[in-house]
């Protein structure tokens, strides 16, 4: 739907300036995450090369087996209301920013930003 030229579910997506508008909270994997974290029903953004908003991500699945260097893979998040599972960037680092993930996800959960 477009309201005004703009597509109101374009801002349903992860925050494109998250690193500026959130905090960093900890680290998973060896990436950081960006808080609020009140789990089980708060879980944040998951990566800063290739970051997951895990309160987006409804386990769609699709950019596990886009990347072809297979670096996102399913981490259990149970009684999360939204899914029981999210894709984690779990080597961010091998990322070669095909972009695949990104516009693959129906959600537009995954934001990646060359470092
Ligand atoms: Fe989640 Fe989107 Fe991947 S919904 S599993 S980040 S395709
Ligand atoms: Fe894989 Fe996405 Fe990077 S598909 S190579 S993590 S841009
Ligand atoms: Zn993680």
């Amino acid at each position: 739907m477009f309201i005004n030229d703009y597509c109101i579910y374009s801002k349903m997506g992860i925050d494109p300036d998250f690193k500026k508008n959130r905090q960093k909270v900890g680290t998973h994997n060896g990436h950081d995450v960006y808080g609020p974290v009140e789990p089980p029903n708060k879980l944040g953004i998951h990566g800063s090369v290739v970051a997951i908003d895990w309160d987006i991500c409804n386990a769609d699945g699709s950019c596990i087996p886009a990347c072809p260097v297979s670096l996102i893979e399913w981490n259990d998040t149970p009684g999360n209301p939204l899914s029981n599972r999210k894709a984690d960037p779990a080597r961010e680092g091998d990322c070669i920013f095909c972009m695949a993930c990104q516009n693959v996800c129906p959600v537009q959960a995954i934001k990646v930003t060359a470092p």
